[in-house]
């Protein structure tokens, strides 16, 4: 819908959007415990900061919350403000960088 591939259907995107806040929300408490998965891209960098991943994963909910599901022009705005918070936190505390 943001590409513009498809029209824009409020509903639909208000329901993705809702989606997005409530998962949102949810990871802190996916990374309350200390990853010991090799595999996992967490870096342990997160429990040294445990207070500012927080307020890094605040600033997405309060974007995702902020997604504007009315015009194509909004939405494409806000997911960008969306990712750019995303990134925020990828850059410090994840292996991965995007
Ligand atoms: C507060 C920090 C934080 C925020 C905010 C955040 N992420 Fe992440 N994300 C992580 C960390 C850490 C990992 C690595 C997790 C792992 O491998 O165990 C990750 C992994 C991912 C992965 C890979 C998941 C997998 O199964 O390998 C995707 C996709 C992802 N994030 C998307 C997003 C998107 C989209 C947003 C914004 C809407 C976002 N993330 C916001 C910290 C964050």
């Amino acid at each position: 819908m943001a590409k513009g591939l498809r029209p824009l259907d409020p509903d639909r995107a208000e329901q993705a959007k809702s989606a997005l806040v409530t998962l949102s929300r949810q990871t802190p408490e996916l990374f309350k415990t200390h990853a010991k998965d090799p595999t996992s891209e967490a870096l342990p960098l997160i429990w040294e900061n445990w207070d500012d991943f927080l307020k890094k994963n605040e600033a997405t909910v309060r974007a995702a919350q902020a997604v504007d599901t009315k015009t194509l022009g909004g939405l494409q705005q806000s997911l960008i403000q969306l990712g750019a918070t995303c990134l925020d936190c990828h850059e410090k505390y994840r292996k991965i960088k995007n």
